[in-house]
């Protein structure tokens, strides 16, 4: 028997190996949760059946659909196939299969915390490999990962060496997946990307090391550069949000959104970013920031996501804003928490985002999961992402 113990945000998670497990469990639970891959050896997810469109070859697209969700880590991360997560990838295989006739969905973007510890590659080669896989074959579409904090070791330090095996191992997950190391539209050494499909620009950007001139060089650059008359839209996935109200926000200010209000945000109102995809905090929430400049007043929306199986959160009260609103009052900056999360643990469920491109307006629709099946954190599920249309 052997254990493996690691410190996640002061949390003692313990990874038990699987000679624990056959200790404690009958042989018939344990044939039930035999996987067949080499638990040692960490393999590429599969390429998807429909892969990713070159940019060019979607420049005429104004209208698709695609799926956004995060926090996918699973209580036996290393041990079995996450299992609150396969109801969220059942889930997302009855949409994909629905939908596929009328709007398919092209793609899903994942923003960050895959499993428990992204370090250790059992965990991902057991517990998330055999479920992604699924999307990406039976589902047939691109699967987009973002890193959060338990993917590389909750380090800001490049150099730790949890943060480097996490990154090998994302690297070698992810490698059919993102685009390729050497191409314009990825960070060399990073796990930072973009990609374009239609008239919408997606950028993926690791929020742990916010403030890493490097990464906030090469988005800005992905900006400055952008053909904005194709790519109408911008839609940046990440981990970390901005603004919360679960136990990463309310009172807390954790270091990761202190920068990206006052580093990130301002780049973001200057290239009119249309939407932001956030999780870390395992609930459903949604700001929208206005804001005005020469051309007007515009919306940047943040979704905060991260339904995806991992242990559900609650509310824990408001963000102070008053700095930040008074340190942008020049642009006319206002907050409003459109969607909150609940204090009842029964209104939290997992759940995924459906979201439609339609031109530049863009709408949402938010799909609980199990028992969370009828969520409705608007009252209704879904919501339009404009202030002109109704
Ligand atoms: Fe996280």
């Amino acid at each position: 028997m052997s254990c493996v113990s690691t410190d996640l945000r002061g949390v003692r998670i313990a990874a038990l190996t699987l000679t624990l497990v056959a200790a404690i469990q009958p042989a018939s639970v344990l044939a039930q949760r035999s996987v067949t891959i080499p638990r040692d050896s960490l393999v590429p997810l599969l390429a998807p059946k429909v892969p990713l469109p070159s940019e060019a070859a979607t420049a005429s697209v104004t209208k698709f659909s695609f799926i956004a969700y995060g926090d996918t880590r699973g209580r036996h991360d290393g041990v079995e196939v996450q299992a609150e997560h396969t109801l969220v990838v059942e889930s997302m295989l009855g949409t994909i299969k629905a939908a596929a006739s009328s709007d398919p969905i092209r793609f899903v973007l994942q923003s960050g915390d895959a499993v428990v510890n992204g370090s250790v590659a059992t965990q991902l080669a057991v517990s998330y490999v055999p479920l992604i896989n699924r999307l990406t074959q039976d589902g047939g579409v691109p699967y987009l990962l973002s890193v959060g904090n338990h993917d590389v070791g909750n380090s800001v330090d490049l150099t730790d060496a949890r943060r480097l095996a996490g990154l090998r191992n994302y690297f070698t997950v992810n490698a059919n997946l993102i685009p390729a190391e050497g191409t314009p539209r990825r960070l060399k050494g990073y796990p930072t990307y973009a990609f374009g499909y239609g008239n919408t620009f997606f950028i993926a950007f690791d929020s742990d090391i916010p403030a890493d001139e490097v990464q906030f060089a090469w988005v800005k650059a992905q900006l400055d550069g952008l053909d904005r008359k194709r790519y109408v839209n911008i839609a940046l996935f990440f981990h970390h949000p901005p603004f919360s109200s679960g136990p990463h926000g309310g009172a807390t200010l954790e270091t990761q959104a202190a920068t990206i209000r006052s580093k990130w945000m301002p780049l973001f109102r200057v290239h009119h970013v249309r939407l932001l995809l956030t999780g870390h905090e395992h609930l459903y929430e949604h700001w929208v920031e206005r804001y005005s400049d020469a051309s007007g007043v515009h919306r940047i929306d943040q979704i905060v996501s991260g339904g995806g199986g991992a242990p559900l959160y609650l509310y824990t009260g408001e963000p102070d804003l008053r700095a930040y609103l008074d340190g942008n009052a020049a642009q006319k900056v206002s907050m409003q928490h459109l969607a909150r999360p609940s204090v009842d643990p029964g209104a939290n469920p997992f759940h995924y985002v459906v979201v439609h491109v339609d031109g530049v307006k863009i709408s949402l629709e938010v799909v609980g999961v199990d028992w969370g099946r009828g969520f409705t954190p608007y009252r209704s599920s879904s919501a339009t992402m404009s202030d002109s249309t109704p």
